[in-house]
């Protein structure tokens, strides 16, 4: 079983192809005011989860808000897919910038479990092939991920693991 103890105060990335889980952990073990969700920081702008064109603007809304939270000192979890180097380039940065851990929930589950979920979804408008992509970055990237600044790195590679993983906070 995995523990995941987190520091009080963290910057927390949850990585992983779109539907690997990470909304859902997200939902699990954290507050609802805890998670930044890029899906909900597009709706916010654009009107839909799906404007694809409106990820920049989601992103800097999103930064913004996570920047005003760890000047407060709070916790806070950055539920985006986050495959790709630069993407985490920038979370890393942000929990620097604000003296903050920077740390990292990876799930990354088999291509078969992320599909079948793709499929019995219907609320993501796109072909499964971009959830192997995105795993294909992740699978290439991930051994670099300490290199990268994040001073833990959680990897959950099976729906049991992510079932039983017991996330704690120590002061
Ligand atoms: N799901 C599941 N069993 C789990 C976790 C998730 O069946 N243990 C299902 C969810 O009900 C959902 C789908 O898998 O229908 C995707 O889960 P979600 O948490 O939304 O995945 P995300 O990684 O957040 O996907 P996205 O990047 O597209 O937001
Ligand atoms: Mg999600």
């Amino acid at each position: 079983m995995t523990q995941i103890p987190l520091p009080e105060l963290a910057l927390v990335a949850l990585v992983g192809a779109s539907s690997s889980g990470k909304s859902t952990f997200a939902a699990q073990h954290f507050g609802p005011s805890e998670v930044l969700s890029s899906d909900h920081f597009r709706a916010l702008v654009s009107g839909s989860e799906h404007t694809l064109d409106a990820n920049a603007a989601a992103f800097d809304s999103l930064f913004y808000v996570a920047a005003k939270r760890l000047e407060r000192g709070l916790l806070t979890v950055i539920d985006a897919t986050s495959v790709r180097p630069d993407d985490r380039r920038r979370l890393v940065d942000l929990a620097r910038a604000h003296d903050v851990l920077p740390v990292a929930i990876v799930l990354d589950l088999p291509r078969g479990v992320l599909e079948a979920r793709h499929e019995a979804r219907g609320d993501r408008p796109f072909n499964a092939a971009v959830i192997g992509r995105q795993q294909t970055e992740l699978r290439r990237t991930l051994r670099g991920m300490g290199k990268e600044g994040f001073r833990h790195v959680w990897t959950l590679r099976t729906s049991e693991d992510v079932e039983a993983a017991q996330v704690t906070r120590v002061p």
